[in-house]
């Protein structure tokens, strides 16, 4: 789950970096999408785990998840038809909304399975 996290992190820092030097705004979009198709491959892995364990916050995180990727999509919406410099703006507040959450909300699962585990 941490690996998995340390990707999703390093793929974000890059793309944070490729907006900011302005590079080719196709490279940053296929980037963009990547990350799109990885946190939600994230998510459904911890969904099956979470389902798997019966974990009690299971509804609570899905729903955090579900919030998460609606927040992620609507930003590349607005990247691939929008600005450059509000992008760097907006990917800013995903970035630490995402760490803070995610990591809060994943820490407590962690606990729960390897307390039953
Ligand atoms: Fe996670
Ligand atoms: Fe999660």
């Amino acid at each position: 789950m941490d690996r998995g996290h340390k990707e999703l992190m390093a793929l974000i820092n890059r793309l944070a970096d490729g907006m900011e030097n302005n590079e080719q705004k196709e490279s940053c979009s296929n980037m963009l999408g990547q990350f799109v198709e990885r946190i939600g491959r994230h998510f459904l892995a911890e969904e099956e785990m979470m389902d798997r364990h019966h974990y009690p916050k299971t509804m609570e995180h899905k729903a955090l998840h579900a919030s998460m990727l609606e927040d992620v999509l609507a930003f590349k919406r607005a990247y691939d038809t929008g600005g450059n410099a509000e992008s760097v703006t907006l990917l800013v507040i995903l970035d630490s909304w995402l760490k803070r959450d995610m990591l809060d909300a994943d820490k407590e699962l962690a606990k729960f399975v390897a307390t039953i585990g």
